[in-house]
């Protein structure tokens, strides 16, 4: 299910998906640096990091690949799907667009993937609470009805980034 890496324990491909500007970067950030950019630029081609981890008592690596919603800016796809093993499929809980979308970016990466690559829904920037267009309701709705896990995070508060990424690991593991 993953690949053994030589200086400690597993290393397991991550990728995350969603439209352009859904924070995708910045959730990566977030986890990876604890950084936050309130201005950050679309990302252009591929980038990804590595985070160690502990699951269950056990070092392990999560390797997190971060592309381009937008298609004249992303990477070759089948390149960035290959051998992940877990998706975070990113929303912006204020823009219902952003939702509509989820279904495309799984059919993209049931497409390229297993269909039992480990998946969650991650509705994103929850602090803008006067501006929220998906209710957790509809959020929860459909991660059930794809059978997803489902988190609602903010990378700017850093409300539940971390466990998003915990999660899926803990899956995968
Ligand atoms: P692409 O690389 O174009 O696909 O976009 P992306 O999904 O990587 O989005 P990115 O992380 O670049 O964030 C887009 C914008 O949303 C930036 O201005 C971020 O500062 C902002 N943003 C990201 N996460 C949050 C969040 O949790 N809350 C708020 N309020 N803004 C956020
Ligand atoms: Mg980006």
């Amino acid at each position: 299910h993953s690949e053994e890496d030589s200086s400690d324990g597993y290393l397991f491909k991550i990728v995350l998906l969603g439209d352009s500007g859904v924070g995708k970067s910045n959730l990566l950030a977030r986890f990876a640096r604890d950084e936050f950019y309130s201005n950050s630029k679309s990302t252009i081609g591929v980038e990804f990091q590595t985070q160690k981890m502990e699951v269950k008592g056990n070092k392990v690596k999560a390797q997190i690949w971060d592309t381009a919603g937008q298609e004249r800016f992303r990477a070759v796809t089948s390149a960035y799907y290959r051998g992940a093993v877990g998706a975070l499929v990113v929303y912006d809980v204020s823009r219902r667009q952003s939702f509509d979308s989820v279904g495309r970016w799984l059919n993209e990466l049931h497409t390229h993937c297993d269909m039992n690559v480990i998946t969650i829904l991650v509705g994103n920037k929850t602090d803008l609470k006067d501006a929220r267009e998906v209710s957790t309701t509809d959020g929860k709705f459909l991660a059930e009805s794809r059978s997803l896990f489902f988190m609602e995070t903010s990378a700017l508060d850093s409300s539940n980034v971390n466990a998003a990424f915990q999660t899926i690991v803990k899956e995968i593991y």
